[in-house]
């Protein structure tokens, strides 16, 4: 739930330079309203990411069947996942996490009984109806949904401790520009845990047929390792299962 206490506490990251603070008021369906329209990225996945439908099942049915065959046999469960990211992230009590592009808050309510309750957990995403599900189904008084775009965050630099970005990468027009937005949101010291999608190593036609079958982009094993070092991340961490990339750093 959005309380007054934790919605205080976001405004006080929002970058006064981006927008009008004054003006912003929690919306009838408990998150902070950003957007006025969607992103201008609209495609078939994302309408299904925008849909009534999805939100409904995604944590239970689609994500677990849809990630868990991209992932493989080898590849982690979401729980082993969950375990993953958090020591990625290095969460302690106290600390302020981001979760971009949270969708129904699956992976916010994790990261948020991590940095307990003198901490915050911020989930960010573009979708009306992932956010109403993710205030719905969330009854920490430490997290907050703010609805906005992933690709231009609108927070204050170096204000989080640690951000993550899980199965969505590959959904935004602008990936590389959502990272660097990423990088500014968090403090030196800072973590970061990226899972995107992968193009399999020599596998050219496999990986154009998935592409154009799923319409997402898929990454080359170096590009996020490239990107965020240039962002300025280090002792950064490759992990590949099939089809899914893990990549995470500290921010020098
Ligand atoms: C597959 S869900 C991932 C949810 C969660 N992070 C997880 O790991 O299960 C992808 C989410 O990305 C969101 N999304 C896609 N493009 C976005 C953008 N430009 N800004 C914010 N959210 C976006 C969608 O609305 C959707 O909720």
């Amino acid at each position: 739930m959005n309380d007054p206490t934790a919605l205080d506490r976001v405004r006080e990251l929002l970058d006064p330079a981006l927008l009008d603070l004054a003006a912003l008021s929690p919306s009838a369906r408990g998150y902070l309203d950003l957007l006025g329209e969607e992103p201008d990225d609209e495609s078939p996945v994302q309408w299904l990411m925008r849909s009534g439908f999805l939100p409904g099942i995604y944590e239970r049915i689609w994500r677990p069947a849809v990630l868990g065959a991209m992932k493989g046999p080898f590849g982690p469960s979401t729980a082993q996942e969950m375990a993953l990211v958090g020591r990625m992230l290095e969460l302690g009590p106290g600390d302020r996490v981001l979760d971009v592009a949270c969708g129904p808050g699956n992976v916010t309510r994790t990261l948020a009984r991590a940095v307990g309750g003198e901490g915050l957990a911020v989930g960010i995403d573009a979708s009306a109806t992932m956010l109403a599900r993710a205030v719905r189904d969330t009854g920490s008084e430490n997290v907050v949904y703010v609805r906005g775009d992933a690709v231009d965050l609108p927070f204050l630099p170096g204000c989080f401790d640690a951000v993550c970005c899980l199965a969505a990468l590959y959904l935004f027009a602008r990936p590389f520009d959502a990272l660097a937005g990423m990088a500014r949101a968090l403090r030196p010291g800072g973590r970061i845990a990226v899972m995107t999608t992968r193009r399999v190593p020599f596998g050219g036609p496999f990986n154009n047929l998935v592409g154009a079958a799923s319409g997402v982009r898929l990454f080359g094993d170096e590009e996020v390792v490239d990107a965020l070092t240039r962002l300025g991340f280090s002792g950064l961490r490759h992990r590949a299962y099939g089809l899914v990339q893990f990549v995470n750093g500290r921010l020098v």
